[in-house]
């Protein structure tokens, strides 16, 4: 039987409890007619899973494999033609359910069931399988490795969807600013943002984190400890474009009140 990874119950209050990790068995796979059995080569860490061993995560729950990235290779599969033409294919997996084509969001009424670690959805992609619907797939990008295609579905699909479908800013030209660009999210907006030719403008906490990000293609950067950091950013901006026309946020603070004031009027804050 197949081995997998999750949090075990210990007493402790939420946010000051660790979980202990602790091995359990899968069930022998079975694939239904349309599902398929993922061996799974490499699965990433986001920042959910510390706050599922802190108990600070909605529905966190014991027993369930964590971790809600992985890449594989597609080792058996149900009797349906949909499921058996992945066999053999090296994928990774779409890390929630609920959710297949729709930009506007989740077509489920039940919203979006990301993987691991919780009673919403029972698969996880820290054990030795997953078995899925071969609708949940996708293949692994040629030119990267299974680690590197592990790290991409969750962080990328959250900033795929605030860059380039909500925002609408990603364009040559536009000046993007990106906060917080020590985040998982943050990362994949910026190489989103950049490759698409926009101006990309970050803040950090952290000199050694805005440095990186310009060498990521980031065009400036501002330090959001510092007093005045919308000023330091207005004049970092190109002469001829002194305003923001979309904002990538997900850790608040006062970009809210000073962020939007750049903001160009009727454009948008995303994430
Ligand atoms: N991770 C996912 O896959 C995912 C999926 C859906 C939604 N989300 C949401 O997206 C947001 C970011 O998630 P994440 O996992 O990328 O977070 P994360 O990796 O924990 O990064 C959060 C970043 O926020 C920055 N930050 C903290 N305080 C700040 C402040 N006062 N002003 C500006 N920035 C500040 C820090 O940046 P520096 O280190 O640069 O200082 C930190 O690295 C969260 O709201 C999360 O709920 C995440």
């Amino acid at each position: 039987m197949p081995k997998a990874i999750s949090i075990r119950k210990v007493d402790g209050k939420p946010g000051q409890v660790y979980y202990p990790l602790e091995h359990i068995q899968l069930p022998e796979p079975q694939p239904k007619e349309n599902e398929v059995v993922v061996q799974i080569t490499a699965a990433a860490l986001n920042h959910r899973d510390l706050f599922l061993r802190q108990h600070l995560y909605p529905g966190t729950t014991f027993g369930v494999p964590l971790l809600a990235d992985g890449a594989g290779v597609v080792v058996a599969t149900g009797s349906g033609s949909q499921a058996q033409q992945w066999k053999g294919k090296r994928v990774v997996l779409n890390p929630g359910s609920g959710w297949q084509d729709d930009p506007d969001g989740p077509e489920s009424p039940k919203g979006y069931a990301i993987l691991g670690g919780t009673k919403m959805n029972p698969l996880g992609t820290l054990g030795e399988t997953v078995t899925i619907g071969a609708e949940e797939l996708e293949l692994a990008p040629r030119h990267l490795s299974s680690v590197e295609a592990a790290a991409l579905p969750l962080t990328g699909l959250t900033a795929w969807r605030a860059v380039m479908t909500k925002s609408g800013q990603a364009k040559p030209g536009r000046n993007i600013l990106i906060t917080g660009i020590g985040g998982g999210v943050a990362l994949m907006a910026l190489l989103f943002a950049s490759a698409a030719g926009a101006n990309v403008f970050v803040s950090s906490g952290s000199q050694e984190k805005l440095d990186k990000a310009k060498a990521l293609g980031a065009a400036g950067g501002v330090n959001y400890k510092e007093e005045g950091w919308d000023k330091k950013l207005l004049a970092q901006m190109p002469p001829e474009r002194k305003m923001l026309d979309a904002i990538i946020d997900g850790a608040g603070g006062d970009v809210v009140e000073k962020g939007t004031r750049m903001l160009r009027v009727s454009h948008v804050l995303c994430m």
